[in-house]
């Protein structure tokens, strides 16, 4: 098949929301501790009163997170917020059980909190559901929500923070169905626990978002809490990495399968909704995807991957997904957001971007607005999924989904059409050439209510190496801005990303 790309800006699916554009940041590794919070940093990097470190923060800025989920991931399991309050000099250091580190709680909930101030980013925080219990969870909210003249708000008060908090968003319990987790549970179980809580929650604070624990979006568990917990959740949440394990054709179709999961979540929402007789929005919440092979990068031992240009490809192929999906997608965060799995990383004398910084960069600068439903046409290719490297999710929806072929498409494309006070419309165009060996000549259709001026600009993120990558001694893998003449088609140079720009 010729590739081809139509674009229609009248075909609109929905609104791009910014928050599919968050971060995480969890005490796992260096990403809180020697992250983004340094205090005996020798080399001026970071804030002389807050400690947190402020290259950190313009790099991140730049990424702007509009929320930033916290403080796990698995370590929430077993995590007591109360010890993370109140003098440092008193806090106490525990037994940390998800990464078998020990936790100083050095950086709480108040930490947190002034740093999403400072960042600009709305706090998302999740319960810890394992050895926590729902006194816990509503003295949490009630500490940073409450303006009443209650035990824990005034606890707040006598910590230095007068103002609640105000924070909006809550997460009940993460990956409470691993067998890894503090405190796993039985679908059935978590789903009646979660609803109490999410009852009582919500009397103590109406205006919270409440967040469900979800799997990957297409399990039995998804299915059995969506149908209880419809009635009391915001969003449900989904948690997919994608893993090359050193084959780039199965780490950029990864994200291809995890859109077939959101398709198949999507008609599970419909379904509980229709069993409770139900209209509500119900929107999923990815609150952890990424690229992340755990045996190059183990959780163990902090998790520092180290991308190359394929990973910055896969992490575009990703965000093609959430772009295409914006009337289901409404939050999604990246795992994680300094250090760990990040596109980002640090040194005590400076940081990096990652390959995967850039892609991140451009969509969410870019890729705003309006979503465009493309047309597009393009060759594809039989990759073999399965095998003992390639993973299980991949694996169970290419083997069973009929339309597995579409799994498989070269030529990756989003597009939105954002409006912008210099130019008016724009269409911006993301497109991912998957190939690592063959280049195409794209014929870009609009139409038929669309005039584009001839000059457009080129935003690409491409290396003649694959496996290139960036360190402290230089990035090999960045954005290139040039200007091009449009002549009714684009090049599209083998394993490249772009963005393209009309006005
Ligand atoms: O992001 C790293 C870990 O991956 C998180 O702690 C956990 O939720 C997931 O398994």
């Amino acid at each position: 098949i010729a590739p081809s790309i139509h674009i229609d800006p009248a075909r609109v699916i929905d609104q791009v929301d910014p928050r599919i554009y968050s971060g995480f940041t969890e005490h796992m590794g260096r990403c809180i501790y020697g992250g983004l919070y340094d205090p005996d940093n020798k080399h001026g990097l970071c804030h002389p009163k807050t400690g947190f470190r402020t290259d950190v923060m313009d790099v991140l800025k730049e990424l702007k997170m509009p929320l930033v989920r916290y403080p796990g991931g698995n370590f929430v399991s077993s995590y007591r917020w109360q010890d993370g309050i109140g003098p440092r000099e008193l806090r106490p250091r525990r037994p940390e059980l998800a990464w078998l580190s020990e936790e100083s709680n050095q950086f709480g909930t108040d930490e947190f909190i002034q740093w999403c101030r400072e960042m600009g980013t709305e706090p998302y925080i999740c319960f810890n559901m394992g050895t926590g219990t729902l006194e816990d969870a509503l003295a949490w909210v009630e500490y940073c929500n409450s303006s009443a003249n209650t035990y824990y708000a005034n606890l707040r008060r006598k910590n230095g923070y007068e103002e609640p908090y105000n924070v909006k968003y809550w997460a009940l319990g993460n990956e409470v169905w691993g067998p890894w987790q503090v405190g796993q549970m039985e679908s059935q179980d978590y789903a009646k626990k979660a609803f109490q809580w999410a009852k009582a929650l919500r009397l103590l604070d109406p205006s919270i978002k409440l967040i469900s624990c979800g799997e990957t979006g297409y399990a039995d568990w998804d299915r059995v809490t969506l149908r209880k917990l419809t009635p009391v959740v915001d969003f449900h949440s989904i948690h997919i990495y994608t893993v090359s394990e050193g084959k780039h054709e199965v780490n950029v179709m990864g994200p291809a399968a995890a859109e077939k999961a959101l398709e198949i979540t999507r008609s599970l929402i419909d379904l509980a909704k229709i069993e409770n007789s139900l209209s509500k929005q119900l929107t999923v919440c990815f609150d952890e995807w990424n690229v992340w092979d755990p045996v190059r990068a183990p959780g163990e031992k902090g998790a520092e991957e180290h991308y190359d240009l394929s990973d910055a490809l896969a992490v575009a192929a990703w965000l093609n997904v959430f772009v295409r999906k914006a009337d289901i997608v409404k939050i999604a965060c990246i795992a994680q957001s300094v250090n760990v799995i990040s596109p980002i990383i640090t040194s005590p004398t400076g940081l990096f971007k990652q390959t995967t910084y850039y892609p991140l960069h451009l969509f969410s600068n870019l890729m705003l607005g309006s979503s465009l439903n493309v047309h597009v046409t393009t060759p594809s290719h039989n990759v073999n999924y399965t095998g003992p490297t390639v993973p299980k999710f991949i694996q169970d929806i290419t083997l069973h989904t009929p339309d597995s072929t579409k799994l498989t498409r070269y030529v990756d494309v989003s597009a939105v059409l954002a409006i912008t006070a210099e130019s008016g419309h724009e269409i911006r165009i993301a497109i991912v050439n998957r190939s690592d060996s063959q280049e195409f000549n794209v014929p870009l259709v609009f139409g038929p209510n669309a005039t584009v001026a001839d000059a457009f600009t080129i935003h690409e993120v491409w290396h003649e190496d694959l496996k290139a990558n960036n360190g402290f001694d230089g990035e090999k893998v960045k954005t290139v801005i040039k200007e091009g003449k449009f002549t009714g088609s684009y090049l599209l140079k083998k394993h490249s990303f772009q963005v393209l720009v009309f006005t």
